[in-house]
């Protein structure tokens, strides 16, 4: 007997970058010498001053259940960051912890989301975005951006699609698949727009440490009429590589704020206790930390977009921000040692199976003709895998 599945659940799909991940580890266990660009996790290991925090609040047997919204050490890290960085100011009960970003994201929607609401979610979009949108009970309003335009949001698409049920308006900045970042006329010119059509913002500021080109992270919820009105999702895992501790968070206003610590009560409880231990000396670390895991991503950013621009077919953007290339590959389609590549899709199979390079499609993201690739991988790595694609489309 099959057992019903809801319908809420039923839709949602298993994220396919984490699909392709698991495919790529199954030829690694398999003997295969497999490059993965597939992950959206720095290689770098976690810096030791947070490893230690944790260790230290393990041996004091800080082991048990937290408040739910994370511990006041944690959230006051937080205000202070937002207010020294973000130019925001916030007081502790507009903050609150996740599991995560993704779950602060998760909340977040549920809190505000209700049945037929529409979401709008820029493509390429990551993977998680809409599915939270559905699970919420909404309706996800997909709106492309353009190569031409770098991937950068242009208000009068949104506007465009607009309608009575408008709810939510999702951006991500620094982006995920794309690297693009939001100029401060852009922000400025979706900012009028939320306020003049009464929209909330979804701000997933995720991959703010990963800014290039001298470029500043600008946050949305810094323009006139913005703060009460725009969630800022955040967290320790890209910036400090900690993808694997589960610490992210949100700021926003204090009745949202409110129902999202609710829906955790009710969950997961809260966030690990040592983790957020962890994450209170990440929010202490010297500046100079971090800066040097982006200086390093950075020297990769320029590599692979350069090797990438040599396969004929291929055309890639430079990135300003984040640890990934969305390169254009739909001029590389055709006849490939005997096999018929006609989609991104296609190729990615290809790569793996051909010369085990683990790329992301751009189906996944909503955007077919490209592909992703993280450069949160190896210098020598990133030569090697874009050398085997390369050979892989000569033939
Ligand atoms: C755009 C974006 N937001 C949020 C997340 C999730 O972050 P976390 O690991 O803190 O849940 C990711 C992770 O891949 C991401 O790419």
């Amino acid at each position: 007997m099959a057992l019903r599945i809801a319908k809420r659940v039923g839709a949602v799909g298993a994220s396919p970058t984490l699909a392709i991940t698991a495919k790529a580890k199954a030829l690694k266990a398999a003997g295969k010498d497999v490059i993965g660009f597939g992950a959206g996790e720095p290689d770098f290991d976690t810096p030791e001053p947070v490893k230690e925090a944790a260790i230290e609040a393990l041996r004091a047997g800080f082991t048990k259940y937290t408040p739910a919204g994370g511990i006041p050490e944690l959230k006051e890290e937080i205000v202070k960051k937002l207010s020294r960085e973000n130019d925001l100011e916030y007081s502790a009960d507009e903050v609150v912890v996740t599991t995560g970003a993704k779950h602060a994201l998760y909340v977040a929607t549920m809190a505000l989301v209700d049945d037929g609401d529409e979401v709008i979610i820029p493509a390429p979009y990551w993977v998680t975005y809409p599915e939270q949108a559905r699970l919420a009970g909404g309706v996800p309003v997909i709106v492309r951006t353009r190569e031409e335009d770098g991937f950068r949001l242009r208000v009068e698409d949104v506007e465009a699609v607009l309608t009575e049920r408008s709810r939510m308006l999702v951006l991500n900045s620094p982006a995920n698949p794309t690297g693009a970042v939001l100029e401060r006329g852009d922000l400025e010119a979706l900012a009028e727009l939320a306020c003049r059509k009464d929209l909330i913002v979804l701000s997933d500021e995720i991959y703010e440490p990963m800014i290039y080109d001298g470029r500043k992270h600008i946050s949305i919820a810094t323009f006139p009429g913005m703060r009460e009105r725009t969630i800022v999702v955040n967290g320790a895992s890209k910036g400090f590589s900690m993808t694997g501790w589960r610490i992210g968070w949100a700021a926003g206003p204090k009745e949202v704020i409110k129902a999202m610590s609710a829906q955790l009560s009710h969950s997961t409880s809260n966030a690990t206790s040592f983790s957020q231990k962890g994450a209170v000396a990440a929010y202490r670390l010297p500046k100079d930390v971090v800066a040097g895991m982006v200086a390093e991503f950075e020297k990769r950013r320029r590599e692979i977009v350069r090797l990438l621009n040599e396969i004929p077919g291929v055309s890639c953007l430079m990135p300003g921000g984040a640890f990934y290339v969305f390169p254009n590959v739909a001029g590389t389609y055709g006849e490939h040692r005997g096999r018929r590549i006609d989609s991104s899709l296609a190729l990615t199979e290809y790569l793996l199976e051909e010369v085990n390079v683990a790329v992301v499609h751009g189906e996944a993201f909503g955007t077919p003709g490209y592909v992703r690739l993280s450069y949160a991988t190896s210098m020598e790595k990133i030569q090697e895998g874009v050398k085997r694609i390369s050979e892989a489309l000569a033939g």
